[in-house]
């Protein structure tokens, strides 16, 4: 198994480029079911991830052909409607092709995701929409079974606002028949950005990006040719890593309305950001300021950056409150953040980092994605050396990592574990 190792000290410089956005590049993807003809997805990462996604289509029956970053799917003929335990359990984001899969076809079969290391994560939501919409799901031996002969608009509101949840039900109401109205709708960047993509192959989608979306169904849509958007999580965590090594750094192609949350966290830290035509630029700053976050649904602080943001307020000048209000348990660096000397004290969904002066380098593991991310940002501002073990998790989100940090001035190399 491959470890990523950082000599921490340096200071980041330079320009790197975001890659497109993981959580995007998914649902488009499974929308491409939607739709017979062969649909163009381009600006899609390279990651584990997205690998899931390529085996799941092709074991639907889509024909898929991969050239760099773009993606040529052809789902004309579905072979097959369900969606495996073993895919489904290295990637939730799997359970988005239920939408599509009923719409189309009438019939899912659909493995439950089950926990993760970041808490429960129930489809709850997902399942009473679709039923709401007419689907009778039933559980079958860990797996979820939902039919439909044609799912009906209907009026759904969620009891909080579910990303997945919203695609799901999105992507499902663009081929229903008669109207769909989902209220309390997530409005995550992600959903706008699928709407879009809906509506290019006929959809009638309005009011993504809104927590009120209506879905008027259509007959039948057509394939889509669509371009990913930047990453904001990527961005955000590259903003962090010139903040923590108080550095200076352009994030081209980054999308400033995406970050909000966190570019006004970071200029509360002291960082200063300056925004040009070709991005952000993020020079950190000399002394750290500690700043409470709470996170949120957006628009309020991403929980995808509630690890990476910790990092950063490990060094803080004072005390930080940090609450994840999204997530029951997505703690899971702060163990490791402690063995590289930060002071966090725990309480339920609260943690309070009182700043030190210095991290020390450690041999950490990383538990998830955004873990994995934080413990490389602890690293990159870290005395000596840090060894960041277990990185399949960052694979899953970040594409080519080392390399983008290495471009900027860090020492970071990533070496093959002996099994
Ligand atoms: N929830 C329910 N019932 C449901 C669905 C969700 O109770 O039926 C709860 C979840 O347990 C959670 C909250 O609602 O407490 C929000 O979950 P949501 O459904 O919004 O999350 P998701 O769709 O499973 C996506 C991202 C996550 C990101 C969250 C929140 C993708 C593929 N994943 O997950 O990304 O943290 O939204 O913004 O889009 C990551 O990239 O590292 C990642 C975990």
């Amino acid at each position: 198994m491959d470890k990523i190792i950082i000599h921490g000290g340096r200071r980041l410089k330079g320009e790197v480029q975001v890659s497109g956005a993981k959580n995007s590049a998914l649902p488009l993807l499974f929308a491409t079911l939607l739709a017979s003809g062969k649909h163009r997805v381009a600006n899609v990462p390279h990651l584990r991830d997205i690998n899931t996604v390529e085996k799941l289509l092709r074991i639907l029956g889509a024909d898929v052909v991969r050239e760099n970053g773009s993606f040529a799917v052809d789902a004309s003929e579905i072979r097959s409607v369900e969606a495996p335990y073993d895919l489904v359990r290295t990637m939730r984001a799997s359970v988005l092709v239920l939408g599509p899969l009923l719409a189309r076809l009438g019939h899912a079969r659909v493995s439950l995701p089950g926990g993760c290391a970041i808490g429960a994560r129930p489809i709850g939501l997902h399942l009473k929409g679709l039923e709401a919409m007419g689907a009778k799901i039933a559980l079958d031996h860990g797996y979820v079974e939902a039919r439909a002969k044609r799912l009906q608009g209907a009026r759904i509101y969620f009891d909080l606002p579910t990303v997945g949840g919203t695609e799901n039900l999105m992507m499902a109401a663009a081929l229903a028949k008669g109207t769909t109205v989902l209220e309390n709708a997530a409005r995550e960047p992600e959903i706008l950005e699928l709407a879009e993509a809906l509506n290019k192959m006929g959809a009638r989608v309005e009011g993504a990006g809104s927590d009120t979306v209506v879905i008027e169904g259509v007959d039948e849509l057509r394939p889509m040719d669509h371009a990913v958007m930047p990453d904001r999580i990527e961005a955000g965590t590259f903003m962090v890593a010139a903040a923590i090594t108080r550095g200076d750094v352009l994030i081209a192609g980054v999308i400033p309305d995406h970050l909000e949350a966190l570019i006004s966290k970071l200029k509360e830290a002291g960082a200063e950001i300056l925004e040009g035509e070709r991005g952000l630029r993020v020079k950190g700053p000399r002394k750290i300021g500690s700043v409470n976050i709470k996170t949120n649904p957006h628009p309020g602080f991403p929980t995808d950056m509630q690890a990476q943001f910790m990092a950063l307020m490990t060094l803080g000048a004072g005390t930080s409150i940090i609450t994840e209000n999204v997530f029951e348990n997505r703690f899971m660096h702060v163990c490791e953040l402690q063995r590289m000397g930060a002071d966090i004290v725990i309480e339920g969904h609260t943690a309070t980092v009182k700043g030190v002066k210095g991290l020390l380098g450690a041999p950490v593991m990383a538990t998830d994605l955004r873990a994995s991310a934080s413990l490389i940002l602890a690293g990159l501002a870290a005395d000596n050396t840090t060894e960041v073990s277990r990185i399949y998790h960052l694979d899953r989100g970040y594409e080519r990592i080392e390399d983008k940090l290495r471009g900027l001035g860090a020492s970071i190399e990533r070496v093959k574990e002996p099994m």
